[in-house]
């Protein structure tokens, strides 16, 4: 399929050039997590690429019940104050269009009143500026879910209590990171509250997770019924299990962008570097990929 994509390709790619340089609406583009790597380039650097239209923050860290904030060798429970320094830049992606998220991730151990005492820490500190600018000096739009340890109580009721502080004024966009095994063990009973407005799951990390069409159409027959978009979740590290070369990435994208509930492409690991796929994706929708499909 990619030879036969590629003169195809070729013959579209002024098009996407020219809707590249379009921003199109919520759910297309491309996301990035960020943190966790002393080799991720500067945030403010990422941001100032019109193809991302997410950027996920790692990691608010659930120890228990009790949360802490470690992104890098700038901000960790060592140097809690250095956090403040990723302030102007979050500024920035956000001032970008870009929809800035904290992820969750940690081993929570959490009792329902813990959920509720944790949702309103995080409203609090990382939503709202109501009491003072918080440890990033700067709110984020939303909270991600990327728990892969702990106990899966509660984060249900989370998950809930997070998108009670949601008005029509001010959403609060809310994400979940599943792997890629239907129902994951951590996530399932949150994702099933439907309060998620994008579920990026991880295809990688282990060969059973790569990424295959059947897996893809589960996760969506599975999602059909919560609201929310279905993300395809992948690593840019070649030593990861699951890692889809450029080439292959085109043709995946090509598949998945044709599901109606289809949201974007996150990149969990690495720089993205595949230079077609911000122009797919930030094209003109679905309805002139199943175009682009047909001719071929
Ligand atoms: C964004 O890119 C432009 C053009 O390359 C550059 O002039 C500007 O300094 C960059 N801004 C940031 C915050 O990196
Ligand atoms: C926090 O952000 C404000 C502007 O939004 C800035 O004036 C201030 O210097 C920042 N504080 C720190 C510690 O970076
Ligand atoms: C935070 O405070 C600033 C100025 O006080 C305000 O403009 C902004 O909308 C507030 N809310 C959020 C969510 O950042
Ligand atoms: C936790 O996992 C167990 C085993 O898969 C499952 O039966 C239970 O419903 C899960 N609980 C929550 C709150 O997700
Ligand atoms: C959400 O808010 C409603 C109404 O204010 C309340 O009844 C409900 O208990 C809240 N749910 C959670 C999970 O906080
Ligand atoms: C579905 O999600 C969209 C976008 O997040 C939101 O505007 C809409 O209100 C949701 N619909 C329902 C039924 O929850
Ligand atoms: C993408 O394009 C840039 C600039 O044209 C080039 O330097 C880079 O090598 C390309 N990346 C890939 C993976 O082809």
């Amino acid at each position: 399929m990619a030879a036969s994509l590629r003169p195809l390709f070729l013959a579209i790619t002024p098009l996407l050039v020219i809707s590249s340089l379009i921003r199109s609406s919520e759910g297309e583009g491309v996301g990035f997590y960020w943190g966790q790597s002393l080799h991720d380039e500067n945030l403010a650097e990422m941001c100032n690429n019109s193809m991302y239209r997410y950027a996920v923050l790692a990691s608010l860290n659930l120890g228990g019940n009790r949360p802490v904030l470690s992104i890098d060798d700038k901000c960790n429970p060592s140097y809690p104050a250095g956090c403040a320094y990723l302030g102007h830049m979050i500024d920035f992606c956000k001032g970008q269009g870009i929809k800035v998220l904290l992820s969750l991730g940690g081993r929570p151990d959490l009792s329902s009143d813990d959920a509720h005492n944790v949702a309103e820490y995080i409203w609090n500190n990382f939503l709202s500026n109501n009491s003072g600018p918080g440890p990033l000096n700067a709110t984020v739009d939303g909270i991600d879910f990327r728990i892969q340890s702990g106990s899966n109580q509660s984060l249900d009721v989370l998950a809930r209590a997070l998108r009670n502080y949601s008005t029509p004024e001010r959403k609060v966009y809310l994400s979940a990171a599943p792997l890629c095994q239907i129902p994951d063990y951590y996530l399932d009973d949150a994702i099933k509250t439907g309060v998620f407005d994008h579920v990026w799951v991880q295809f990688f990390g282990d060969p059973s997770c790569e990424f295959y069409p059947p897996i893809w159409i589960a996760w969506s027959c599975y999602l059909d019924k919560y609201n929310t978009t279905l993300s395809l979740g992948i690593t840019r590290n070649p030593d990861t299990d699951g890692f889809i070369p450029c080439d292959d990435l085109f043709t995946r994208t090509f598949f998945v962008v044709q599901f109606p509930k289809f949201g974007t492409l996150m990149v969990f690991e690495g720089k993205y570097d595949c230079n077609f796929s911000a122009g797919v994706l930030l094209a003109s929708g679905k309805k002139s990929m199943n175009k682009f499909y047909a001719i071929d």
